[in-house]
This record gives structure tokens, sequence and C-alpha cells, in this order.
């Protein structure tokens, strides 16, 4: 089975490309490289000892990518690519809207094209917004995100929802990822943020390697137990599992039609504080910080429901917290400048 992955240069991604190689998938990747560099590839090959297609290229570009249906033979379509900095968003929103929106309409109206049905989409917890209690559960809601970034994601949860009303043969899934961290054990691939990260674990694993002085904690005044915020934490390479499970369910079930979403989380909340803790147990060394003011945007806490993950795609996180910790260092100390090293 062939399976084009948008975005799969990138940290998500490039982590999938590995696991769909390792579950015998054969893999066509689509990317700008806007956000990543050509080199994860080839590492994910030396890891897989597996050949990935490359075509470097842009989701707006219609053209480019009927040539990529042309040219290959898809069965599956799994669509990371997306512009993801929430801060960034509220200042270049068209932006967002016209790559991440724009974008994705662009590769469904190719896939339909060439009739391909299968699609596996990229979401985000961000879409239960802030009018849903924790933990989120499938059946709630889409909510109203803070940030064009969050609302792009719930407009292309719509645009699916619709696709799938008018067309009986789309058969879509949109995964609702909570927080990934971590890298693969290997230390060869992982994430490799452009500029000052925006996320806490590349925040904490540059402050560890001496390229950044200090970490800003965002707010100890939270109404969480020890007042800092609370995400859950998934290991990214059971987040690329999930996708092998959701492609694996869409297989064993050919009679489905529509769109279906599933969390992927461990249904666990972590605080800022027991993150840094964590890491720093992981690493035998104090992690310096300060807190700092609150970050617009940022909810108290929140996790996932994962049950129907569990029940019906057969998916569970496994990795512990510890390992994710461990994974970010291996890939950190070993690649101090991410992939240009
Ligand atoms: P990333 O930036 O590492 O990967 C995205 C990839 O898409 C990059 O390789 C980038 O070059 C590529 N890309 C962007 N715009 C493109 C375009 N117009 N055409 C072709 N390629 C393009 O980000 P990631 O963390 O791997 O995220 C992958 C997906 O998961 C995104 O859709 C993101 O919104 C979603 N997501 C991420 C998180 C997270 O915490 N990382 C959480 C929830 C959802
Ligand atoms: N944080 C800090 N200091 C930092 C960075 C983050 O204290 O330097 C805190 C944040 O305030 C938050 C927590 O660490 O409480 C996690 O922040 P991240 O930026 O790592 O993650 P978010 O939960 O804010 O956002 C992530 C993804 C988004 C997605 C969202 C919901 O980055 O794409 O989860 O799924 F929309």
């Amino acid at each position: 089975m062939k399976v084009l992955v948008t975005g799969g240069a990138g940290y998500i991604g490039s982590h999938t490309v590995l696991s769909l190689l390792e579950n015998n998938y054969d893999v066509v990747v689509y990317d700008n490289l806007v956000n990543s560099s050509i080199e994860s590839i080839d590492r994910v090959e030396k890891l897989a000892g597996k050949k990935v297609e490359f075509v470097e290229g842009d989701i707006c570009n219609k053209d480019k990518l009927s040539q990529v249906f042309k040219q290959f033979k898809i069965d599956a379509v799994i669509h990371f690519a997306a512009l993801k900095a929430v801060g960034e968003s509220t200042q270049i929103p068209l932006s967002y809207y016209q790559n991440n929106v724009h974008g994705t309409v662009c590769l469904l109206e190719v896939m339909q094209q060439h009739k391909v049905h299968n699609f596996i989409f990229s979401s985000s917890a961000t879409v239960y917004g802030e009018e849903n209690d924790v933990p989120y559960v499938e059946t709630m809601k889409l909510g109203t995100p803070s940030s064009p970034y969050g609302a792009s994601k719930v407009m292309v949860e719509r645009v699916l929802a619709d696709l799938a009303l008018s067309d009986p043969n789309f058969r879509g899934v949109s995964l609702r990822y909570f927080n990934p961290i971590g890298a693969h054990e290997s230390g060869t691939i992982g994430e490799d943020p452009k500029g000052i990260p925006n996320n806490l674990l590349p925040y904490v694993a540059q402050v560890a390697v001496g390229k950044r002085d200090k970490l800003g904690i965002f707010g100890d005044d939270y109404p969480t137990k020890d007042g800092t915020c609370e995400r859950d934490y998934l290991h990214v390479m059971d987040l690329a599992q999930g996708h092998v499970a959701a492609l694996d369910w869409l297989n064993r079930h050919s009679e489905f039609s529509g769109v279906e979403a599933f969390n992927l989380g461990t249904g666990n909340g972590t605080s800022v504080f027991a993150i840094v803790k964590a890491f720093e147990l992981a690493i035998n060394k104090e992690i310096k910080f300060e807190v700092s003011p609150r970050r617009a945007g940022d909810l108290p806490a929140f996790w996932a429901n994962a049950n129907k993950a569990n029940q019906q795609l057969n998916w569970q996180a496994s990795r512990t917290l510890e390992k994710m910790m461990e994974d970010t260092w291996r890939w950190q100390s070993n690649n101090p400048n991410g992939y240009l090293a």
C-alpha cells in the first residue's frame, strides 16, 4: 500500500514515515521544507533501511500535487503539512488560513480528481476550545480555539465533515493530537524548531544543552495542583504508531465511509513544574527557570479521554514520561544544532 505523506519531513511526519516503513507501507513524502530539512528523510531511510520517495512542493500547488498522484499509485494520504506556531498565527493569520485551510482544500480536490478516498488529518486538542470540560472526549461539540492556528484546525474538520456528507466514497480520520514530545530512541531524528522554540520541551532541552540561558515558565497562578498549566504529553513514537493504527483501521473497515475523530493522548495531565523536574531527573542536571507572566491563550489544563482510540484503533500511548525525557535529551545532546550540525 502506498501512502502520500504531506509534511513528512517535519517533526511528527518524519517519525510517522519511519513507523509506516517499519510496517511495510511504501511512502511518498511531499513537503515544501518551509519548516524542516531533507536531512530528516535521509536519516529515516537509514533507520528503516528502506527508500522514501521525496517530492519538494507546496500543497497549494495543485498541478504539482496532481503530478504526484499521476506518477505514484497513491492509496491513502496522511496530511501533516501545515503552519503550526500558535503565536505566529495571530501575527499572520492570512498565511495560516491560506496554508492550513486553502492548502487542505487543494489537496482534497486533487485527491478527488484522482479517486483517492482514504485521508488521515493532523488535528489537535485545540479544537475543543475553551468551552469543554476536561477530559476531552470526541463526542463533545467543537469549541472556539483562541488562535487562528486553532481555528484553522476546526475549519478543516468542518470541511471534512461536509465533504463526507457530499461524497459517499470519502473515508476520513481526524487524529486530535495532545502534546507530542520526545524523539526516536536512536537520537537521530527529533524536533528541530527554527529560531526560539515556542513549545515547552524543545525550550527545556535547549536550556539543558546550553543554547538558552533559562526557561520562562508562563504563569504559576493557574487553578491547578502546583499553579502551572497541565497538558497531556505523549511520546512522538506513540503518536506515529497511532497513524499506522488509523491506517490499519481504515483497511480493516472497508465498508466505512464518512469521517471519524480520535483523540491521541495518554489520558494524564502533567504540569510544567513536573516536566522540568522529570527532565532534571533524566539528565541529572538542574534546569534554570524563572516564572514569567501567563502566555495569552493558554488554557489551565487539558488532557484526553483516549478510550475511543484504545478500543477501536487498538492503540495506546505506552511510553513513560521518563522515556519521553530521555529520548528528548538523546536527540538534543547528539544534535545540539538540530539537522544543521
Ligand atoms: P512541523 O512544522 O515539524 O511539520 C510540518 C511540515 O509541513 C514541515 O515539514 C513543513 O515544511 C511542511 N509544510 C508546511 N506547509 C506546507 C505546505 N504548504 N506545503 C507542503 N509542506 C508544508 O510540525 P509538526 O509538529 O510535525 O506538526 C505536523 C502536523 O501536526 C501539523 O498539521 C500540526 O498542526 C499538527 N499538530 C502538531 C502538534 C504539535 O504539538 N507538534 C499538535 C497538534 C497538531
Ligand atoms: N510553556 C512555558 N514556557 C515555554 C513554553 C511553554 O511555560 O517556554 C508552557 C505553556 O504555557 C503551556 C505548556 O508549557 O502551559 C505547554 O506549552 P506548549 O507550547 O508546549 O504546548 P501547548 O499546549 O500550548 O500547545 C500545543 C501545540 C499546539 C496545539 C496545542 C493543543 O503546540 O499546536 O498543544 O493541542 F494546538
